[in-house]
């Protein structure tokens, strides 16, 4: 099936790695049009070029700075944003007792802001856009909170009734939205800890265990590309009757039935 995306243009935000750099990748390959950011103009760089890419370093906790990438990218590409995914960030595996004012601060602030500044930004492109689609990227966590992620657990609840609450609001501008949750999703994030957990376990090895530990029904983590096709499935005009919704990409780890 044509997705309908070729000569659309979608911004992703933290397309330098894992999900994002995935989802970037998927929808070069579909013809769209891509912009994207991250703190680190190297690792952006790494990407590779594109003549249907444009990046810039960018923080999403700096609204102006989300401000200006839009703008770019907007200008790049015919004035035109047809879909956005907020992806950038990372979590922090915390417990209560380890967590200090400073962590429930900059956690809430990383998540809504992430959210937000792109959203407010690109909201004049997108109610211009005959098929505009939101898709934030978010955890099961969000529905089945870890003592071990306190503060991440509770920034994406927070971050799945504001998807609800945009979804509501921006229908009224032609504005689908809506989430992805992921489960354990073998990126950067896993590589850091593999590395930082200090284990004798190869990678490998280290992940089959995790799997097991973490009762992942499909007994293996997943793949960046496994998340990026539901991404891009949601941001397909053909999902057109779809928002407020979300879709758990996580290999039967979530328990929840909602
Ligand atoms: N992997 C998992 O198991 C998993 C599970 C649940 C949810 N998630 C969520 O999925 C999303 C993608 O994660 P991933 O696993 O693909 O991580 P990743 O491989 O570490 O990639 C994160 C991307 O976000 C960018 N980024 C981080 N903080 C940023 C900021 N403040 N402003 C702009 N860009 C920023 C990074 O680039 P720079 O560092 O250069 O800025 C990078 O491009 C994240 O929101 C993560 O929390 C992941």
């Amino acid at each position: 099936m044509d997705l309908d995306l070729a000569d659309r243009t979608y911004l992703v935000t933290g397309g330098s790695s894992g999900v994002g750099l995935a989802t970037v990748r998927a929808l070069l390959d579909e013809g769209a049009r891509v912009a994207t950011c991250g703190r680190d103009a190297d690792r952006l760089a790494g990407i590779g070029s594109h003549d249907r890419l444009f990046t810039a370093t960018c923080d999403v906790r700096d609204a102006a700075a989300v401000q200006a990438f839009v703008r770019a990218a907007a200008d790049a590409f015919d004035g035109r944003i047809d879909g956005l995914v907020n992806n950038a960030g990372q979590s922090r595996m915390k417990r209560l007792d380890e967590t200090t004012r400073d962590d429930w601060r900059d956690e809430l602030d990383l998540k809504f802001s992430g959210v937000l500044h792109p959203v407010q930004a690109a909201r004049p492109y997108l109610t211009a856009s005959d098929a505009a689609s939101v898709v934030n990227v978010n955890a099961v966590l969000a529905k089945q909170p870890e003592p071990r992620l306190i503060t991440t657990s509770a920034a994406r609840a927070g971050i799945l009734n504001l998807s609800k609450s945009l979804a509501t609001q921006l229908a009224a501008d032609g504005i689908r939205v809506n989430s992805v949750c992921l489960g354990l999703i073998d990126t950067g994030q896993w590589t850091r800890r593999h590395a930082a957990a200090g284990t004798r376990l190869g990678y490998p090895q280290w992940q089959a265990q995790l799997a097991a530990d973490r009762g992942i029904a499909l007994g293996r983590l997943g793949r960046a590309e496994e998340v990026a096709y539901a991404i891009v499935t949601l941001l397909s005009p053909r999902a057109s009757y779809i928002t407020g919704t979300s879709i758990d990409v996580c290999g039967g780890v979530g328990r929840s039935i909602l």
